[in-house]
């Protein structure tokens, strides 16, 4: 079994002993416990394997990891679900029903449901990630925002503001921008809103770049065995000037075209390897080990500022990764730094294989 007791005195414990669905997904109601090592889920396609994983994530965070949109977590032709887990000190349940969610710890309700964040991680790899990779800017924006609000209470609430205040300035655009006479107070302070909030966000993204590329780094060699090098280009329009030179200097343009060109929602993140972009010059296999050290590095990220392992969900990863990514993948994941794995596989035997004979795993079969 995995060494818990080294890690005990310096990490909390957040591991997932417990959960019941009910009405979730594809479950009418079904409880599985899961070991606090290394739990395998296996059946055939559409059995519920991905559904159990999303589960835990939602627990976590009480959402989807698939979906924005709750519903689409009912069960069909139900008007709502609710999810259960039992983590090591505390019972954690969400009741969403008709757009109404509920969040209660050992039965009582969240005086804010904002004070869950931060209490519970997971870090899920799914096969549809590579969108992270192979897309548009948007989930690597999303990806991003997502790691920095579990870590930075301030940031998700400057996100939040921001993405409101850009809302407003867009109609604004729209309203005043053929207008001979355009309310410029109301522009001023829009624009001082995402001046401030834009800045906040910057800074927080920049630092976050730099401490995660080491982490990025040393994973994608320990994955590959070789000695490319990986990194990662924050792309941003505030490397030139401030979000308020360019909300001035663009203002024309702006109410030419009635949106809002420059800001922090324009950001991306170039993923290089040796020079490259990974986008467009990567090989399949290339793409793939670079978001599996994204996600690694992700959870080491986490894990140093939250104090505590988050819980790793791996989809269907084993049918994806040769034989030496697998290996290679499994000696990191069964490491010091890791802590709970749930997994899925069509196959028992496979990871059984992977793991090897002397693994202890203990295996759900839907
Ligand atoms: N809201 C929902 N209500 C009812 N069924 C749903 C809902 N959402 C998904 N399902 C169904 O749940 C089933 C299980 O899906 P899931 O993706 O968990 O299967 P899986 O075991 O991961 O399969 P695979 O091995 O193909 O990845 C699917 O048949 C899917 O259509
Ligand atoms: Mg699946």
């Amino acid at each position: 079994m995995r060494k818990y007791k080294n890690f005990r005195c310096f990490f909390r414990l957040a591991t997932i002993k417990k959960i019941t669905l009910v009405q979730f997904r594809n479950y009418s109601s079904r409880t599985f416990e899961f070991d606090a090592g290394v739990t395998c889920i296996t059946g055939p396609n559409g059995s519920g394997k991905t559904n159990l994983l999303d589960g835990v994530y939602y627990l976590c965070y009480t959402k989807s990891y698939f979906t924005a949109y709750q519903q689409q977590c009912v069960k069909l032709g139900l008007d709502g679900f609710r999810v259960e887990g039992a983590f090591d000190n505390e019972v954690i349940a969400c009741k969403w029903q008709l757009g109404k969610k509920e969040l209660k710890a050992n039965g009582v309700e969240y005086e804010k449901p904002t004070d869950h964040i931060g209490k519970y991680a997971a870090v899920m790899v799914a096969p549809d990630d590579l969108e992270l990779i192979n897309d548009g800017s948007e989930p690597r924006r999303k990806w991003v925002d997502s790691i920095l609000s579990q870590t930075d209470r301030g940031y998700l609430e400057c996100l939040m503001r921001y993405q409101r205040v850009l809302q407003q300035r867009n109609a604004w655009l729209k309203l005043h921008g053929s207008s001979a006479n355009p309310n410029y107070v109301e522009l001023e302070y829009y624009d001082a809103q995402l001046a401030a909030d834009g800045t906040y966000i910057h800074n927080k993204r920049n630092a976050f770049v730099r401490a995660f590329l080491p982490y990025l780094q040393a994973y994608y060699e320990q994955l590959t065995e070789g000695k490319e090098v990986v990194s990662i280009d924050y792309q941003t329009d505030m490397h030139q000037q401030t979000l308020a030179a360019w909300l001035q200097q663009s203002l024309q343009h702006d109410m030419r075209l009635q949106r809002t060109l420059r800001g922090i929602h324009k950001d991306d993140l170039l993923f290089v390897l040796n020079g490259t972009p990974v986008k467009g010059f990567g090989s399949q296999g290339q793409k793939k080990s670079f978001l599996f050290a994204l996600k690694l590095a992700q959870y080491k990220y986490l894990s140093g500022i939250l104090g505590f392992k988050p819980i790793l969900l791996l989809d269907d990863v084993f049918e994806k990764l040769d034989q030496q990514r697998m290996e290679a993948l499994l000696r990191i994941i069964r490491g010091a730094d890791f802590g709970q794995v749930i997994l899925t596989d069509t196959h028992e035997e496979r990871v059984k294989n992977a793991f090897g004979d002397d693994a202890v795993i203990s295996v759900i079969q839907l």
